[in-house]
């Protein structure tokens, strides 16, 4: 059984101009320890994904299809049910860590609440572990920044605080959201070996959710590329980038950066996303592919096994890509 297993997973928002389709019939799963990294330009979808598996949809947001969690449906279940799942099973850290740590009270008093709340601790033996825990993710002179508030914190230092606050209660998954857009390049490098340190030593799977192909390259094992609320592509991380069948997901490497190779520009994808408001017909990225054939406006592509490891959702067959110039 999957650890978690999204089957035909659906985000619809109602605003006064009409529905928002952000998340159309997503399937993927993890097992325990997997690393799946959530790829996409800005409103591909990826946030609200995750989202409605928490629980955590906007009031005007509504989620179909089924999550199960070790086999127990999770999607659209009561708080209550859902509180300890949340706390003890899968936690979840965000972009901007101050969104998620209270301006007012202590880390300490943050850090062991979690634990005399869902562990039932006594404060001392809570305040031992959450102390145990800012050592585990490498946070110096833990004792101290213990008794500090989070402001007194720099940026990266409040995200590893985050990532112990997550980490407190064990959980089986870890859900990052854009944990590094808002850190500089060298803070950002030490998070991601810091999550891939947690992953390997309690054997937590994540999700990681990032617009930027360049993070995930060394550290997710798979990669679901997401665009216009639907998945493009689904496969092995260094397939994705030896070997991408799809479009959009070549577009989206040939805009990462390269250090090695001087560029005068980033070759970003032509053109906008999609409107997520009209039904649409085709595939989503058709306006803006270069491969695109008349069919691809007129039938939307489904995501079908390309070869025994790779998914995708595209009319055009792998080879055509490879023999075709790329369209400049
Ligand atoms: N409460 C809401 N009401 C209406 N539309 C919404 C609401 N929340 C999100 N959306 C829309 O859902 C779509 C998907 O949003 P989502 O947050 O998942 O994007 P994302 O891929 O995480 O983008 P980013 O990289 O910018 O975080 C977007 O078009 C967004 O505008
Ligand atoms: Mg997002």
């Amino acid at each position: 059984m999957a650890l978690l297993d999204v089957k035909d997973l659906s985000v619809e928002f109602d605003t006064k101009d009409g529905t928002v389709h952000a998340v159309s019939g997503v399937d993927f799963s993890l097992d325990k320890g997997d690393t799946l990294a959530i790829v996409g330009e800005s409103g591909s979808g990826k946030s609200q994904t995750v989202f409605s598996i928490m629980g955590l949809l906007a009031n005007n947001g509504r989620a179909s299809g089924s999550v199960t969690y070790n086999g127990q449906e999770i999607l659209n279940q009561p708080d209550k049910q859902l509180n300890r799942i949340r706390a003890e099973e899968i936690a979840m850290i965000f972009q901007d860590p101050m969104t998620s740590l209270n301006p007012y009270v202590r880390i300490s008093d943050q850090l062991a609440e979690v634990l005399m709340v869902h562990k039932g601790m006594s404060k001392k033996a809570a305040l031992a572990e959450s102390l145990a825990m800012l050592e585990a993710v490498k946070i110096p002179d833990a004792k101290n920044r213990l008794n500090m508030y989070p402001h007194e914190c720099s940026g990266g230092m409040r995200q590893r605080i985050m990532i112990a606050m997550a980490l407190l209660c064990r959980p089986k998954l870890l859900i990052a959201d854009e944990p590094t857009t808002a850190l500089d390049v060298t803070v950002q490098a030490q998070i991601m070996t810091l999550l891939d340190e947690i992953q390997k030593e309690f054997g937590t799977a994540i999700i990681l959710i990032t617009h930027d192909l360049g993070v995930v390259a060394d550290f997710c094992r798979d990669t679901m590329v997401m665009y216009g609320g639907r998945v493009m592509e689904y496969a092995p991380t260094v397939e994705i980038f030896d070997a991408p069948t799809h479009p959009y997901t070549r577009g989206l490497l040939q805009a990462i950066p390269r250090l090695d190779i001087e560029t005068e520009q980033l070759n970003a994808i032509p053109g906008n996303p999609p409107n997520m408001m009209s039904d649409m017909t085709g595939c989503p990225f058709c306006p803006r592919c270069g491969f695109a054939r008349e069919r691809c406006s007129v039938e939307l592509p489904e995501l079908v096994q390309a070869s025994p490891t790779v998914k995708r959702a595209c009319h055009r067959p792998v080879d055509e890509l490879v023999t075709e110039e790329a369209p400049a």
